[in-house]
């Protein structure tokens, strides 16, 4: 039974009823339940699945029914005493043995369930999909220290045995692993390009460095906060600044630049309005022109076509400097969250690649660039060591990842779990 039939609901439906599943989609009204199902049937891979997903599907405009379902996943609107209040309510309905979930992005599962009785305290985990849920692969699942071991095991079987997800267990802590260091990208990733844009660089110079070069995906770094959204990433930000613990690095980037908050200010939020940091205008003759926004100067212009070979982060070049600023930061930042976000270096890689479509996640990238060139560059500038690199330092080993096994927090190698 899935609760909120929005963006993730719908999807989370549409995928249970695809494999196969009875779903009931429970809407706060006649019209919203119809909505809902609208949007439950278009998240159809094809004709074929969508009258297969419709055959599984009932809607509902109460929870009366939901007594009769294993899993009661909540994707209603994030705020804390709609949620509260709906889990009440659904707690005194359900049948012994269901597993319930709730798809928050960012509250903590205890402030969610604090006070709530005991049976559902054990039973209930934080179901994190990313959206469009049948296209992203990443699924987060996090309890509390109430959830039981059973529920855990319930939701990662079904979530990457049925519904297909790469499922990743991480710590009941802000933001969970994906968006904690994929945010940090963003937002950091924001002010520190002022500078370069100082110096004469585009937005696409600095999005074609931060792409296939090193890894990550085609839209750069402006060109994925304009999928996701100005507004959204505000939200994000705001959230970090009241959740994030004292001392993260993560604190001194949780609002935008000035230059930055401008676009926002004036609605220009990214592809859901027309443009962000690029636009794309049509020609009367139907053929296309791709603009990008000059920030500084405050106006439209031609985007230029940006060719970067292979950049290597710890070389010192223009591009060696950028690349380093702008995404071994974020390596360094990673390094030092395990284990406050997840139990091993696995689940942090996993989240990145399937998250964020990273080629490869942040350990991994060390790997890829020499651990002990990252200690060498850190200690030159007599930086701290980042948790992990200190672990692999004192246990005397050369990467993270050897054959099929890890390096743990305690120094030692284990065996890499199944995807
Ligand atoms: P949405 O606004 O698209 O959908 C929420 C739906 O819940 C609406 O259709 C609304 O009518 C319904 N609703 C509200 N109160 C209800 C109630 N008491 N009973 C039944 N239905 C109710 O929101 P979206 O984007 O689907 O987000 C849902 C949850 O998922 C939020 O907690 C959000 O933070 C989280 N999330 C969102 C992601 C995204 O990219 N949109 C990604 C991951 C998590």
């Amino acid at each position: 039974a899935v609760i909120g039939g929005g963006t993730m609901g719908s999807g989370i439906a549409a995928a249970s009823a695809a494999a196969g599943f009875p779903v009931l989609l429970v809407e706060r009204g006649e019209q919203a339940a119809a909505k809902a199902l609208e949007r439950t049937l278009a998240a159809a891979h094809d004709e074929a699945e969508r009258q297969s997903i419709a055959a599984k599907l009932t809607t509902a405009t109460n929870l009366d029914g939901i007594g009769d379902y294993d899993w009661i996943c909540e994707a209603i609107i994030e705020d804390l005493e709609a949620k509260r209040d709906l889990l009440a309510r659904i707690e005194s309905l359900r049948k012994d043995g269901s597993v319930i979930s709730t798809n928050t992005s960012g509250i903590p599962l205890s402030t969610i369930t604090a006070g709530l009785p005991a049976r559902l305290r054990q039973d209930i985990a934080v179901t994190h999909f990313f959206n469009p849920v049948r296209v992203m692969r990443l699924l987060e699942i996090v309890p509390d220290a109430d959830t039981s071991p059973d529920t855990v095991v319930a939701l990662a079987d079904f979530g990457r045995l049925t519904l297909g997800k790469g499922v990743v267990h991480a710590k009941d802590t802000v933001n969970f692993i994906a968006n904690r260091i994929g945010c940090f990208w963003m937002l950091a990733g924001l002010h520190k390009a002022i500078p370069h844009l100082e110096q004469g660089l585009g937005i696409e110079d600095i999005d074609a460095i931060l792409s296939a070069p090193v890894g990550l995906p085609n839209t750069g770094l402006f060109g994925l906060i304009d999928l996701i959204g100005l507004d959204v990433m505000h939200y994000v930000g705001a959230n970090l600044a009241r959740n994030l613990p004292s001392g993260d690095a993560g604190l001194a980037f949780t609002s935008f630049p000035a230059e930055v908050q401008a676009l926002l200010e004036r609605r220009q939020l990214g592809r859901k309005t027309g443009g962000g940091f690029y636009r794309v205008l049509k020609n009367e003759d139907g053929s296309k022109l791709k603009e990008a926004f000059d920030l500084l100067g405050g106006q439209w212009r031609p985007a230029r076509n940006v060719a970067v070979d292979r950049v290597d982060l710890l070389a010192d070049d223009a591009n060696g400097r950028l690349g380093w600023e702008l995404l071994g930061e974020t390596l360094l930042y990673a390094a030092d969250l395990v284990p406050q976000i997840a139990d091993d270096i696995v689940n942090v890689d996993r989240a990145l690649r399937w998250g964020f479509a990273w080629q490869r996640g942040p350990f991994q990238f060390l790997d890829h660039l020499g651990p002990q060139r990252v200690i060498a560059k850190l200690r030159k500038s007599g930086r701290p060591l980042p948790n992990l690199l200190a672990v692999l330092e004192k246990a005397g080993v050369e990467t993270f990842y050897r054959g099929d096994t890890y390096l743990g927090v305690d120094g030692r190698y284990h065996p890499i779990p199944a995807e």
